[in-house]
């Protein structure tokens, strides 16, 4: 099929690369000229995992072409993936003007049938204002206005391992409101199903829209419901770690995503939440449950802090060293990564703060620019009064514990992520304090 990415950053790059290897014809638009100059000369702007490679070879054989004109990719497409930002706007709502335009410009370039698929995350009923916003625009051009089929096709892909969960989804989800719009997905995905046998769910717009909100929203509350509990063992001396393992083996409840820590960051799942909160208050329900669910998160970091208050007094004067700055492993993005939190509020209290990242110091140096940066984790910690692991790096879990106290002016380690194995790391002489690890101190 002849398909168009309008936005080709994170999402829209790995989905043009990957639906292009699939064996369809894809165009990649993007109004950013820096961007799209990077990516004619063969260079993807943004660290992710095998991209690159998979960017190459499409590229090589024709199938994936970038252009900075809509109209041409319009006109090329069947198919139009709106994967442009949705950044979150102060009163908790997204920004929705990007993905508004696109959808007027659409409307004002079809010259036959088009397809128009909404991939960036989006309220529920943005299908429905897409679709009013493209009438007014047809009503406006008149008879000679093309149909333009309104359709939601959530992405559920993780950063670090977009390609892979891309090309082989664990289920693939679209909402549409024509036969013509369902005809097209089916042809979209259908040699992905033919490779790899996922799961298809076939939905109208406003449930597609309601399945993303509810698998980040889910996600999320997993996970600070994990650190919650993990909050508590540190009090009652139990191992969350064990505890997580122990829910796990329910089938009911499964193992993934217990693993408790400093907290979430990314790009989606705080914005997700606030989106959700913001969209369900917005139709006269209020999701209090998210609203905790941000606060537990936010708390996380708090309980670092205070971890470091219990061993140190008060932190003014002190240096300290934080290890990991992106908000996963795998990625150089900082988006409310909890390292950078945590950063701002040392730097606040007067504290001298030292960063390891193996591939995130160049966003680190632009955001924070008083941090000391390190390409060593051992040397960022000589002589720090206590360090934080705030990122589950390998480099970072694999340190030995015997250099990481020699080279720490005082022998304090505060885990954010449990990465480290902590009786290890006490045999070795250090105060090891992990999250909900409570069972090492009683
Ligand atoms: C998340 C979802 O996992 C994807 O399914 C979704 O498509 C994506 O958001 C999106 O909406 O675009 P992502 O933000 O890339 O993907 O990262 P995750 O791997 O989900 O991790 C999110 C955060 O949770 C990270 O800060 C990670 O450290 C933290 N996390 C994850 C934990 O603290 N514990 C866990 O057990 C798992």
């Amino acid at each position: 099929m002849n398909i168009s990415i309008v936005g080709v950053g994170h999402v829209g790059l790995v989905t043009a690369a990957v639906l292009a290897d699939y064996g369809h014809t894809v165009m990649g638009l993007d109004d950013d000229a820096a961007k799209l100059e990077a990516l004619r000369s063969g260079d993807v702007p943004f660290f992710e995992p095998g991209l690159q490679e998979l960017v190459d070879r499409v590229t090589a054989d024709g199938s994936l072409a970038f252009t900075g004109d809509l109209a041409r990719a319009v006109d090329h497409a069947e198919v139009v993936f709106v994967c442009v930002g949705t950044p979150g706007l102060p009163g908790g709502g997204p920004d929705l003007r990007f993905i508004e335009r696109v959808a007027v410009e659409v409307a004002q370039h079809a010259t036959r049938d088009v397809v128009l698929v909404e991939k960036s995350t989006v309220p529920a009923n943005t299908g429905a204002r897409l679709t009013q916003v493209i009438e007014r625009e047809q009503q406006r051009r008149g008879s000679d206005a093309a149909a333009v089929h309104v359709a939601s096709n959530p992405e559920f892909l993780r950063e670090g391992v977009a390609v892979k969960d891309t090309a082989e989804p664990d289920r693939i989800v679209y909402g549409t409101a024509s036969d013509l719009a369902r005809e097209r997905l089916r042809e979209v995905y259908a040699p992905m199903v033919a490779a790899v046998g996922c799961p298809v769910v076939e939905t109208d717009v406003p449930t597609a829209e309601l399945i993303k909100h509810a698998s980040n929203a889910f996600l999320a509350t997993r996970l600070s419901f994990i650190n919650a509990v993990a909050n508590v063992c540190d009090k009652v001396g139990a191992d969350i770690e064990l505890v997580a393992q122990g829910m796990g083996h329910d089938a009911r409840i499964g193992h993934a995503f217990l693993q408790a820590g400093i907290g979430y960051g990314g790009s989606c799942f705080p914005k997700d939440v606030d989106a959700f909160l913001h969209l369900s208050r917005s139709v006269g329900y209020d999701f209090g449950l998210l609203d905790e669910v941000r606060q537990i998160n936010a708390g996380q970091r708090q309980v670092v802090l205070d971890k470091l208050r219990d061993e140190l007094w008060h932190l003014t004067d002190k240096t300290i060293a934080i290890l990991g700055a992106a908000f996963k492993p795998g990625t150089d993005d900082l988006r409310e990564a909890p390292a950078i939190y945590l950063a701002e509020a040392l730097l606040e209290e007067g504290v001298t703060v030292r960063m390891y990242d193996p591939v995130a110091l160049g966003g680190v140096a632009t955001a924070l620019p008083d941090v000391k940066l390190f390409d060593d984790p051992l040397v960022a910690c000589r002589g720090a009064h206590a360090v934080v692991i705030a990122t589950e790096w390998e480099q970072i879990r694999s340190l030995d514990l015997s250099e990481l106290k020699a080279a720490l002016g005082y022998p304090i380690v505060i885990d954010g992520r449990n990465c480290l194995d902590g009786r290890a790391a006490m045999d070795a002489g250090l105060h090891y304090h992990g999250i909900g690890r409570g069972h090492l101190r009683s």
